[in-house]
């Protein structure tokens, strides 16, 4: 448990690690590759560290030289051993995205994961894998999985019950496993990045509306080198900050400007706010610059239920500038925000509430009244989720005299520079 804050205005720039979902993904999907990926600005984060421990176990070489990069290696022989164990640590998106390439890997998988991630719904990747013809056993719909992976699997045409980019990506993967049109209709769009990067690697691969179709089998070969752009879930919580904090004007450099990232930009826009993008780079990903500036006028908006896919992440910060805007805002169909890493809709508004906060929670969302002042002194509990712990970090910089937040080590989940960069950018103690 330590005090945060109060919170003084930050001028300047700062630049992020990479981005955690690309990350994830060049690290996994090196195991369906035949060459080799140069990683730069690789996430250090620990879900990204779980990642890297699992293709190991998988047989993959990892080479770490002393500029920073990263070069990974698959297996050269696709093959597994009779049975393998992998530990999933508290990454949704190493055990769903491993799910999908391990059914399409001759051998027997049993995945495993911490208390949160064992909490998790695992049926939603079990179900399509299973119709490809994995033999799949969740334990009562959750982890431990054992996978019994095929080297030629079926495709099929899936309607996902729930927008999830990890379990489209899970079906993406297996799908270039098996011979024929793989077809995925969501019912509105997540990230896209497993789309992304199989087009980049020369996978046919077709996109309209919400619906992507993959032909397989693909095999990508070569060599390829990747600059991964920082993490925009994470620069979230400085936009949101510089936002509410008088004085700011911040500048994020090099950072994913991916639209299925960035709809917490438009949110925050017709809140009021003050911010602007600009595009520097188009690799394979889009990236470039967020600026963003104290924004004293901020009106209450409501998010609608087919905008929440594409701001899942992003939630926790911009409920924190709900906080401090004129009127009421909602958040409508956000049920997934339960089945993360806690229940974020129980711990947003608990934490709300302890500030002063007026909020009305209900099964898929919540409103919350904007105020001008929060209580300080409180205690606020993380249940260990790094996404709390950072936007709880913004509540404290509003304070008076600052707020005690608990377990503030969950933030190397996703983000383990977090406090190193934040606390001194809006001059709060810790
Ligand atoms: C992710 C997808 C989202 C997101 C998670 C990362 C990904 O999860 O919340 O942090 O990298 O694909 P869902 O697919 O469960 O919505």
């Amino acid at each position: 448990m330590s005090l945060i804050g109060p919170g003084k205005g930050f001028k300047g720039s700062i630049s992020l690690a990479g981005d955690k979902s690309i990350s994830h993904r060049l690290i996994l999907f090196s195991l369906l590759h035949h060459g080799s990926f140069k990683l730069r600005n690789l996430s250090a984060c620990d879900d990204v560290k779980t990642s890297l421990a699992a293709i190991k176990t998988l047989g993959a070489t990892i080479d770490r030289d002393n500029t920073e990069e990263i070069t990974i290696r698959g297996p050269d022989k696709k093959t597994a051993a009779e049975s393998v164990e992998i530990f999933c640590g508290n990454s949704g998106t190493t055990a769903r995205l491993l799910s999908g390439i391990l059914a399409g890997l001759p051998g027997r998988f049993v995945l495993t994961g911490d208390n949160s991630l064992s909490q998790r719904p695992m049926q939603r990747i079990a179900d399509p894998l299973s119709m490809m013809g994995a033999e799949i056993k969740t334990t009562k719909s959750k982890l431990p999985i054992e996978i019994i992976g095929q080297s030629r699997l079926n495709p099929i045409t899936y309607q996902m019950p729930v927008a999830s980019a990890q379990v489209k990506s899970a079906i993406l993967v297996a799908a270039t496993r098996a011979a024929g049109t793989t077809t995925i209709s969501e019912p509105s769009p997540s990230r896209d990045h497993s789309e992304i990067l199989l087009a980049h690697l020369g996978a046919k691969l077709q996109c309209k509306d919400n619906q992507i179709s993959l032909d397989g089998p693909f095999l990508s070969r070569g060599d390829y080198c990747f600059n991964i752009p920082a993490d925009v879930s994470s620069a979230a919580f400085f936009v949101v900050a510089a936002l509410l904090i008088p004085q700011s004007e911040i500048s994020i450099e090099n950072v994913l400007l991916n639209p299925t990232r960035t709809h917490f930009l438009q949110v925050l826009k017709r809140m009021g706010a003050n911010i602007q993008t600009s595009i520097t780079a188009n690799n394979f990903e889009l990236t470039g610059t967020i600026k963003a500036a104290y924004s004293p006028k901020l009106q209450s908006t409501d998010i609608l239920p087919e905008e929440v896919p594409a701001l899942i992440d992003e939630i926790p910060a911009i409920s924190t500038a709900m906080a401090f805007a004129k009127g009421v805002s909602t958040i409508k169909g956000a049920q997934e925000l339960r089945v993360k890493e806690s229940d974020r809709i129980k711990v947003l508004c608990e934490a709300f509430r302890a500030c002063g906060i007026k909020v009305e929670e209900n099964d898929e969302g919540y409103s919350i009244t904007g105020t001008e002042e929060i209580s300080s002194e409180h205690r606020l509990k993380t249940y260990s989720d790094h996404r709390m712990a950072a936007a709880f970090s913004i509540l404290a910089l509003k304070s008076k005299s600052g707020i005690f937040v608990e377990d503030l080590d969950s933030v190397k989940i996703s983000f383990p520079e977090f406090f190193s960069i934040f606390l001194p950018c809006f001059n709060a103690r810790l």
